[in-house]
């Protein structure tokens, strides 16, 4: 009796796995469709990604893209011509973005998780601000705003705690969020 009961348990089990492994053979995607170019991966013509026009208006001028989701890096609206590439010693960037000149040049002001540690473990006492050399290279995370739409199509919807979020920063108050 009791080995009946579990066959047909085991019997139900495989006819479910069964139906799984058949529902995932139909709609798996084929080998040439891999890829996000929407060409086959065969052909090595067609691959040459769309042209992408870049923000081109001078600082201050151009119209923001709200944040892709909170605390991601915002994207820089305006043109980076002339102010890349960054080099040691020649980042145009903090000319106009470091704190102290920020505000005289209406940019946002780096925000802190930028500056380097030292600031904060040093007793508190008052230094120059400086850059942590891990930001150094802004065009690393930050991407300049440009009219390219999105070759496969975006579902994600990013959702925000705080509407200000959606153009500020949050996270130097957030990212101990959690820690004891
Ligand atoms: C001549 C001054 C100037 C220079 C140089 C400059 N910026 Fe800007 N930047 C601005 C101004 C003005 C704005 C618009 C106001 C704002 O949102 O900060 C801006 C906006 C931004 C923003 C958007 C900020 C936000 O809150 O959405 C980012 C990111 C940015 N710049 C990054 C850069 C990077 C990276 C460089 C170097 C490649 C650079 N900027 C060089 C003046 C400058
Ligand atoms: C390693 C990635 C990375 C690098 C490099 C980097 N940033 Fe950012 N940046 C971010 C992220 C992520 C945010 C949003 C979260 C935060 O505040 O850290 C941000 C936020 C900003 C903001 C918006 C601040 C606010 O108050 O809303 C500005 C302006 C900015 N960065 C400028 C720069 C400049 C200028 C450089 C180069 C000197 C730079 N960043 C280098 C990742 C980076």
């Amino acid at each position: 009796m009791k080995l009946s009961k579990g066959l047909v348990l085991a019997s139900v089990g495989a006819s479910v796995l069964f139906l799984g492994v058949a529902q995932a053979v139909k709609e798996a995607i084929s080998e040439e469709e891999l890829g996000y170019r929407n060409q086959t991966l065969y052909d090595e013509k067609p691959v040459a990604p769309p042209k992408v026009e870049f923000i081109k208006t001078p600082p201050g001028s151009g119209k923001k893209f709200a944040r892709a989701y909170e605390n991601a890096p915002p994207q820089i609206p305006h043109s980076v011509e002339g102010l890349i590439p960054i080099k040691p010693g020649q980042n145009a960037c903090l000319g106009c973005h470091m704190p102290d000149v920020a505000k005289s040049v209406g940019a946002t002001p780096i925000p802190k998780t930028h500056i380097a540690l030292d600031l904060f473990t040093k007793g508190g006492k008052k230094k120059e601000l400086k850059i942590d050399p891990a930001r150094y290279q802004c065009v690393m995370c930050h991407a300049a705003q440009a009219d390219a739409p999105p070759l496969v199509k975006n579902v994600f919807k990013p959702e925000f705690r705080d509407p200000q979020a959606k153009q500020k920063s949050t996270l130097f108050e957030r990212w101990k969020e959690g820690l004891p």
